[in-house]
């Protein structure tokens, strides 16, 4: 039945224009002339009449209070467009303070039980890292303060069809109001929020669709169609249940599959197999910032297509659904997990859960062993990446001079004797040092597990990250000064290290991966690496914030320094990365301006460290780099 329908509506793709290209049924509900009538704020744009730049428009995107600000009947003009699907939340949290919204049995859940649900993804405000949002409204038993909206945006509509998108993005390219995209929420640097924005929450764009055998451009294989807010969860789940096809697709369950994490990239545990995320698209459905609605692919809108691989979300315009490459069934890796520490205090529970069990932490007699047992591990992981594998090292200091490492690699496609072999000889060299590291036996688990859907909670974490390449493992010099810094950054800094060793490059990245904008720099490293300031830093005041920060970054300049040629992840970084724009898509920065400028010239799509980002910016009151304040143009 499914897979008639996919194959039916594939049959139409081919026969009808890109505007009607759909995948799903709420693609085919779209916005025509005849349900703009005379409402002027809900017209299509045309890019190429509008006056780019700074000319005609407001310096600020309007906020409650300006004038210009839509009135409640215009408003409410909007919500009877939509059928109703204009929300205006207030943030969960309000239900912990005096006033209106206050439930002590709902802040009770928040503050308990909250971990156990799928709450937070069902919450059309909810950002799962609240810093950016301004922590205006937090869980806490006995609040001092009040609870404000901040960052979050003002309006929200719960987007069941490609109608109800164009119809945000319209009225607010014509209205001057800031518009937000948010899928599930995870973003750390607050791109799915932002303050007085009318946010499109494409949650309940579902729909997944398997394929057996697609054909587009040179790429003939398995595939699954995908809805803009599917969750990984849902689609290896159904996966698994299909036992046909195996998918690249987030570990992390309840991350969105066709939104930032691929559009950003996307690493995961195949990636030096089948590539990242950015590497999976084969055409993408698409809402413009004209309100038109699009096919992206190898086809048409090539150039589209090519900046939403890698170019950063929430830049191009709204995805939908998408087409998704395939692989043969049943995948599966196999590998372990080990570790060794050094000095009196003795490490917790991992923030990693690794599939495999974990075997007893070998005690390394002192800081020197230790450091030449870490090194040996990260020289092994350019061989791991190489075969096919992932390889997730934490080093970190644990005060009183103890440090504690724990490693895993995931090797995609070898079966558990091979892996076993394959990495018998890091251990070795690891006895060789002196940490009695006894061979271990690998295990092998299904790519396609049965995933749980709960577990996700509100952080307050800072970090940054850093792209190492390939060329700091070719010179024993390079290589020497890459684990100076990381050592200097972990012991003498006190920070956890976490390294992700993988090889996305073009050779796997394959066909059309290997034209996507993921930047060369990706390509070309060994290792994305994110480094952690240990403190939830919900209670600190500005100035201790950007104190932390600051310490944290002089460690990143080190890092940075010791690996000319890097970059960083745009998905995992620091908000405040300098030169973010090299540093994130190298040398393809100005090929996606220029598509950006190009595509939406109004600027209706914003979010922090995007591509064209750098025309607004976020004043906020206290000087924090978050999303609550008035967006204004900068001029540049
Ligand atoms: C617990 C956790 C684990 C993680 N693990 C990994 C990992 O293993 N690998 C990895 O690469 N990254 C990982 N990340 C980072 C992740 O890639 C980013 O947080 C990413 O932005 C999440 O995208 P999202 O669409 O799920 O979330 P959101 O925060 O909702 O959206 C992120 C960005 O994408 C935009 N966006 C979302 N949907 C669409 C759409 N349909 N069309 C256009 N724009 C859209 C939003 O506007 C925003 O700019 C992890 C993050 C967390 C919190
Ligand atoms: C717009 O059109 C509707 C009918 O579709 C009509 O009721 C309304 O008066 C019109 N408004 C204006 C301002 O012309
Ligand atoms: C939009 O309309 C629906 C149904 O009429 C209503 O429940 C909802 O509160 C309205 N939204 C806003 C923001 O007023
Ligand atoms: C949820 O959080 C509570 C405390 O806040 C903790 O005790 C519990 O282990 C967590 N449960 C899960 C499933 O993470
Ligand atoms: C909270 O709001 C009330 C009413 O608006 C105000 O009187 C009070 O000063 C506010 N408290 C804080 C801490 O801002
Ligand atoms: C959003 O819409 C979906 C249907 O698409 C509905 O199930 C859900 O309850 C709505 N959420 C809110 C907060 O209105
Ligand atoms: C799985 O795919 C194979 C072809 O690769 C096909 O022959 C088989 O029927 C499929 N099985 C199921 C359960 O769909
Ligand atoms: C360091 O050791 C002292 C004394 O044993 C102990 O009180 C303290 O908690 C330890 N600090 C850390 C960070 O483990
Ligand atoms: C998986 O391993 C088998 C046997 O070693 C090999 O033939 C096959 O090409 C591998 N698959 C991939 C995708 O590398
Ligand atoms: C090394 O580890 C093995 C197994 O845990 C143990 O039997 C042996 O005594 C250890 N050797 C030393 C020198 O600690
Ligand atoms: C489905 O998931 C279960 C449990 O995680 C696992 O045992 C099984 O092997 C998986 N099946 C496939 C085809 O991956």
């Amino acid at each position: 039945m499914l897979l008639a329908r996919a194959l039916l509506s594939l049959g139409l793709v081919a026969l009808l224009p890109a505007a009607t290209a759909t995948n799903f049924p709420f693609e085919e509900t779209q916005l025509s002339e005849d349900d703009i009538g005379n409402f002027s704020a809900i017209a299509f744009g045309d890019t190429a009449s509008s006056s780019a730049g700074s000319e005609g428009v407001s310096r600020c995107r309007f906020e409650p209070g300006d004038r210009g600000w839509p009135t409640d009947q215009e408003w409410a003009r909007l919500n009877a467009t939509l059928e109703g699907r204009l929300l205006k939340p207030v943030p969960p949290a309000a239900a912990c303070y005096p006033g209106p919204y206050y439930d002590q049995a709902k802040c009770d859940f928040l503050l308990g039980l909250v971990n156990t649900t799928h709450f937070f993804l069902d919450d059309p405000l909810t950002i799962l890292t609240t810093w950016p949002e301004g922590d205006t409204c937090f869980a806490v038993a006995n609040p001092t303060g009040n609870c404000t909206q901040g960052g979050y945006p003002s309006y929200v509509v719960n987007a069941s069809s490609v109608k109800d998108i164009q119809l945000a993005v319209n009225f607010a390219r014509n209205r001057n109001i800031r518009l937000n995209i948010k899928n599930t929420g995870h973003d750390f640097s607050g791109r799915s929020t932002g303050q007085a924005s009318l946010s499109i929450w494409v949650h309940y764009l579902k729909g997944l669709e398997f394929v057996p055998e697609y054909t587009i451009g040179e790429f003939t294989g398995p595939a699954a169609i995908i809805g803009g807010g599917l969750e990984a969860w849902e689609a290896t789940n159904a996966v698994n249940a299909t036992q046909n096809m195996t998918l690249v697709l987030p570990s992390w369950p309840t991350l969105g599959v066709a939104g930032g994490w691929s559009q950003g990239g996307g690493h995961n545990n195949l990636a030096s197999l089948y590539g990242l995320g950015a590497d999976q698209f084969l055409s993408l459905n698409v809402v413009t910032a004209d309100g038109r609605f699009v096919t992206a692919d190898v086809n048409q809108n090539q150039d589209l297509f090519f900046a939403l691989r890698g170019g950063g979300a929430s830049t191009y315009g709204v995805v939908t659904s998408a087409i998704w490459k395939g692989y043969a069934p049943n995948a599966f890796f196999s590998g372990l997990t080990f570790s060794f520490n050094t000095g009196p205090t003795k490490p917790g529970t991992p923030l990693f859960s690794s599939p495999f069990r974990s075997a007893p932490a070998v005690e390394v007699d002192d800081t020197e062993t230790f450091w030449n047992g870490y090194n040996a591990y990260l020289r092994f992981s350019k061989s791991s990446s190489l075969a096919g594998g992932y390889g997730f090292g934490d080093a970190n200091n644990l005060g009183n001079d103890s440090l504690s490492f724990i490693g895993s690699f995931l090797m995609a496609n070898m079966t558990a004797a091979e892996a076993t072999e394959f990495i018998r000889p890091l251990f070795a060299t690891l006895r060789a040092l002196g940490i009695n590291q006894t061979d271990l036996t690998a295990a092998t688990v299904p790519v396609a597990r049965i995933q749980s859907p709960v577990g996700d909670t509100i952080n307050n974490r800072v970090f940054s990250s850093r792209l190492f390449p390939r060329k700091n493992w070719e010179s024993s010099a390079g290589f020497d000064k890459m684990t100076a810094a990381i050592r200097k950054t972990v012991e003498e800094g006190g920070y956890l290290f976490r390294g992700r060793s993988f090889s996305p490059n073009l050779d796997v990245a394959g066909y059309p991966g290997s034209s996507a904008a993921v930047s060369p720099t990706f390509r070309d490293s060994l290792m994305h690496a994110t480094v952690f300031i240990p403190q939830d830093l919900t209670a600190s005041t500005t100035s201790e914030w950007l104190a932390m920060h600051d310490r944290l970054a002089r460690y990143m300049d080190g890092l940075r320094a010791a690996t000319p040629g890097g970059g960083a992840y745009l998905n995992e970084a620091d908000v405040m990365e300098p030169n973010w724009q090299e540093s994130f898509f190298g040398s393809h920065f100005p090929r996606l301006l220029a598509i950006k400028k190009a595509v939406d010239p109004w600027g209706v799509f914003w979010a922090p460290l995007t591509p064209g980002s750098e025309a607004w910016e976020v004043n906020t009151a206290d000087g924090m780099p978050t999303q609550n304040g008035p967006l204004c143009q900068t001029g540049k």
